[in-house]
């Protein structure tokens, strides 16, 4: 049976366009939502308009803030030119590669142009959806520039003051000819205005099922630093005697495990650090809430979406029993982990649908350590990681090891704080019944993945 995404089901195609003054987190935004919707299955592109600039404006041309005057005749041709090549790069890859969300990350700060994107998107049956970050906190914008702008590609080798003392006259530049978009004069449009980050959202004429999943993504935002823990549960009883699913207690070893898992929490907060304020979010299943019995915070709640996935008539057996068993079945999950579905159970996508209200709710909250299943864990890490769905099934992650993640502008630093109190390894790798992963037999991503996390 084919399997369809949300988005096919639906047969629209969606041009996000991002409108607002350089600095406002447009392309923090867009990135965002790609990661979101290609996690979902949803075909999804940004076309950096910057990132075309600078292939094109190269040196002898200064692109400095005077490239972005908007009096400035060759900057403008250069910049002309910069859209239109993203434009028809994005419109290729509608057509050629059937995308479903193309994101246009520019400016787009007047009305001529996006008048001209509108058109262009009318023509090709493709919807047009305005997103627009206003941001007239100007303290939050110094903020930005000294994070991501001033070490950008285009002040390599400059001093820090100058790239500051520059981007804000680019600011200026730009801020002579934007022109906001609102409610009145643009009332046809559909569109998404984030009024200083999420403190005003106006919506206007969101129609399809595909643009509200954005709108709804994009509202639950915020850029408040935090961070969130991962860990699976402690070593169980099921997890000693090699079978999957279940519902039973920590062996000796996880009990262990989560005696010393609040020490865990503390030492990845640094030296001298006291046990902040954060939320632990276990499944409904007893294995991680007696991992989280030791930890010292008040709010700790159960979500039946972190349950482990349901191997359904396979629940309780092992590996080599399955194999036994169900020969096929074996064999299929092995050939498309992320596809195959247990009969009577659940696939990696199942769970992955299942975990989109505790993803929304996680870019809601701060400090979050969540404590759920090998699995699961999976699905959440290829979340914040950006992790292929066909290599998140196989990635490792052990047990009795806490995983920190802090979101960065464009990217999360990870941590990979480990227990060391010995635990069974439950990694089985493709074409084997047998449990355990030797380094070279493990999928070159899922050893990326350990080596570049800080392991202390
Ligand atoms: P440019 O037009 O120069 O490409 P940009 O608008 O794409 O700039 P980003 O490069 O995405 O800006 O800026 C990232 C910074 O913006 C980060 O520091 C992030 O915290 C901040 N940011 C993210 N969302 C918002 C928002 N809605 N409003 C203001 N700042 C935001
Ligand atoms: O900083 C502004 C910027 O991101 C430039 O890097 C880029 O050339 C420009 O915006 C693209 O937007 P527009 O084509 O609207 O000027």
């Amino acid at each position: 049976m084919p399997v369809y995404s949300i988005s096919h089901v639906e047969n629209v195609r969606v041009c996000v366009v991002m409108v607002g003054l350089p600095a406002r987190g447009k392309s923090l935004i867009s990135q965002k939502i790609v990661r979101y919707l290609s996690w979902l299955s949803i075909k999804s592109k940004c076309f950096n308009v910057g990132n075309y600039r600078r292939q094109i404006a190269t040196m002898p041309i200064e692109v400095d803030a005077k490239f972005f005057d908007p009096n400035n005749e060759e900057g403008l041709k250069y910049r002309q030119q910069a859209i239109d090549l993203a434009i028809d790069d994005m419109m290729r890859w509608f057509s050629d590669e059937q995308g479903v969300v193309g994101i246009l990350d520019a400016t787009n700060s007047t009305r001529a142009r996006r008048e001209t994107i509108l058109k262009l998107c009318r023509e090709n049956y493709i919807e047009p959806m305005f997103l627009e970050s206003f941001c007239d906190d100007q303290d939050l914008v110094l903020q930005n520039i000294l994070d991501v702008k001033t070490t950008s590609p285009d002040y390599v080798s400059k001093p820090q003051d100058y790239a500051m003392k520059d981007f804000l006259q680019r600011i200026e530049y730009y801020n002579q000819i934007y022109e906001p978009m609102d409610a009145v004069t643009d009332s046809e449009l559909t569109f998404i205005k984030l009024v200083n980050v999420n403190s005003q959202i106006i919506l206007n004429r969101i129609e399809s099922y595909l643009e509200s999943r954005i709108v709804y993504y994009v509202m639950n935002l915020h850029i408040k630093p935090r961070c969130i823990w991962l860990s699976r549960h402690g070593e169980s009883e099921f997890n000693v005697t090699g079978q999957i699913g279940g519902d039973s207690n920590l062996s000796t070893r996880g009990w262990r495990y989560a005696k010393k898992l609040p020490e865990l929490v503390l030492k990845s907060l640094g030296p001298d650090a006291q046990h902040t304020n954060l939320t632990v979010w276990t499944s409904t299943l007893k294995r991680t809430q007696q991992t989280a019995s030791f930890l010292p915070y008040k709010k700790k709640l159960q979500w039946k979406a972190l349950d482990e996935l349901d191997a359904g008539e396979c629940d309780g057996m092992t590996y080599e029993e399955i194999e036994q068993k169900f020969p096929e079945d074996f064999k299929a999950r092995d050939d498309d982990k992320y596809e195959y579905r247990y009969r009577g159970g659940e696939s990696y996508r199942d769970i992955v649908i299942r975990l989109e209200p505790i993803i929304m709710e996680l870019e809601r909250q701060e400090n979050i350590l969540i404590i759920t299943h090998q699995a699961v864990l999976r699905c959440l890490y290829a979340y914040f990681m950006n992790v292929p769905q066909h290599e998140s099934p196989w990635m490792s992650i052990p047990l009795h090891t806490l995983i920190k993640l802090e979101p960065r502008a464009y990217s999360t630093l990870v941590s990979r704080i480990k227990a060391d109190i010995p635990a069974v390894s439950t990694y089985k790798e493709k074409g084997t019944s047998q449990l355990g992963e030797s380094v070279e037999g493990m999928s070159s991503k899922s050893r990326d993945l350990i080596s570049a996390s800080a392991e202390s």
